[in-house]
């Protein structure tokens, strides 16, 4: 059930948020980029996942979605007039690496340096992601994430990209939530590459903490002043009653859902003492891999849409706990049947700023789904207006509490493939009409707009004081 819910009363300006807080908008390649066979790009995973009938809704697929790959300069203008400076995109590893390693596609070099370039002509600062979760499909014929191999072949893409593009994008994060790529790939198997089961899921997880650190470490190494994020997916765990039963259930669900990659990157190990099946993932493990784990990341991207409320289970092997549905909870709801929850992020911002180690915090991701209609070329999309809004006063409380968070992107910039759920979850800013690709702004990303406007002039206001000669 969708709720529509009340226009909040938001009075807050950006420069309330801190004078070098970053806003921007996050996006994913296989999501907007279409052009899957273009100009020698190999295949990825989502490429073959989406031609298995019945795996993703009404069989979508992102073939073309929203045709970045020929439009990202309509695009990226369209960001800019809408004051937004900063821009997270991912690379697809198949458009630079056709076969995962080896030989490079000069072409795919050439795209991501035409899109870099153009950020920068425009003045919006690029921020990449390494990994989106579009592994090369070669390389998931051998055992993809399961196979420890993994780390040298996603060493030779980072260095790669570190070499093409280090000279120009100093914003950089390793993997996007890998607790969702492992967990919906590779456990559950309702995202690429399908996989199922623990044999899976142990060694996968294993082999992106690895990842995560060696990209990091790379990078350091590799591309000159920086600034090396990874992002992670977290939502505030509530369990159903106080009995003792849920309150362990939930314990495991936060285990699982909010502390299992971060950990062991901070030197504390996998949290197996709250869920004893990852002592499993010793088997993979070599004498340096905890200190390999280890990376002190300059920031740590926040991803965060909603809570869940948890309660014990008999059914479910390993965790013994269950998700309550939202949908059987009667609150307002998103079109994920997500619960339209604000004070999570607060809750998420204080537990991953309470980690010593921790030194920056964006949100790298934070936006909604709703029943978006265009009616006379608009998009009148409150529900998502407000619930920015709400969900940026808690990011608001968390600051002025004394959190070190210091940026917000909106996932996400235009509608797109929205991964097993295809195209009906709208979350752009910018609506798609998927026959025509014409895009229209609609009323959120014009609150957006208006919001960062008042940046833009401060700032104006500012070079102008400056440029003033002094005499
Ligand atoms: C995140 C993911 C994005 C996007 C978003 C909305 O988990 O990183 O790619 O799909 O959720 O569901």
């Amino acid at each position: 059930m969708t709720h529509t819910s009340e226009q909040s009363n938001f009075d807050l300006q950006p420069e309330d948020f801190g004078e070098d807080f970053v806003w921007g908008v996050s996006t994913a390649a296989y999501q907007i980029e279409g052009a899957h066979e273009a100009h020698g790009k190999g295949i990825s995973i989502w490429d073959e996942f989406v031609t298995k009938k019945g795996t993703i809704f009404e069989n979508q697929h992102g073939q073309i979605t929203c045709d970045f790959y020929n439009k990202y300069k309509e695009d990226i203008l369209l960001m800019k007039s809408m004051n937004i400076d900063h821009f997270r995109f991912s690379l697809s590893w198949s458009r630079i690496l056709p076969d995962g390693t080896g030989k490079v596609n000069p072409q795919g070099i050439a795209f991501y340096n035409d899109v870099i370039n153009f950020c920068l002509e425009c003045g919006v600062t690029p921020w990449v992601t390494l990994y989106h979760w579009d592994l090369p499909q070669t390389l998931e014929d051998l055992g993809g994430w399961t196979n420890r191999k993994v780390l040298e072949w996603f060493e030779a893409y980072v260095k790669i990209c570190s070499k093409h593009f280090g000279d120009r994008v100093k914003h950089w994060m390793v993997l996007n939530e890998p607790m969702v790529f492992t967990g919906a790939g590779y456990f559950l198997g309702v995202h690429a590459p399908g996989k199922k089961g623990l044999r899976n899921f142990i060694p996968a997880i294993h082999h992106a903490v690895l990842c995560q650190a060696l990209g990091g470490r790379l990078l350091r190494k590799m591309v000159p002043g920086a600034i090396i994020g990874t992002t992670f997916s977290c939502s505030q765990i509530t369990p159903r009653s106080n009995s003792k039963k849920d309150l362990k259930a939930a314990d495991k669900a936060d285990t699982l859902l909010n502390r299992l990659f971060i950990e062991p990157s901070l030197g504390l190990g996998y949290p197996d003492e709250s869920i004893p099946v990852l002592r499993k993932i010793k088997k993979y493990e070599k004498p340096e891999d905890a200190q390999n784990s280890i990376f002190d990341f300059d920031f740590i991207g926040v991803q965060n849409y909603t809570r869940e409320v948890v309660r014990h289970s008999y059914t479910v092997p390993y965790l013994r706990a269950k998700i309550v549905k939202a949908s059987d909870r009667n609150v307002q709801t998103t079109l994920m049947d997500w619960e339209v929850y604000p004070p999570s992020i607060y809750e998420m911002l204080k537990k991953f700023n309470a980690y010593e180690g921790v030194k920056k915090i964006l949100i790298t991701e934070n936006g909604a789904a709703f029943e978006d209609s265009l009616k006379d070329g608009k998009v009148n999309d409150l529900e998502r207006t407000s619930y920015i809004q709400n969900y940026l006063k808690q990011v608001h409380k968390a600051s002025s509490e004394g959190v070190k968070v210091s940026g917000y992107f909106v996932w996400t910039f235009t509608d797109n493939f929205e991964w097993a759920e295809g195209y009906y979850p709208r979350f752009g800013l910018v609506h798609i009409n998927f026959k025509t690709l014409k895009r229209t702004i609609k009323a959120s990303g014009k609150w957006y707009r208006d919001f960062l406007r008042k940046k833009e002039q401060k700032e104006v206001f500012k070079t102008k004081k400056t440029d003033v000669p002094i005499g």
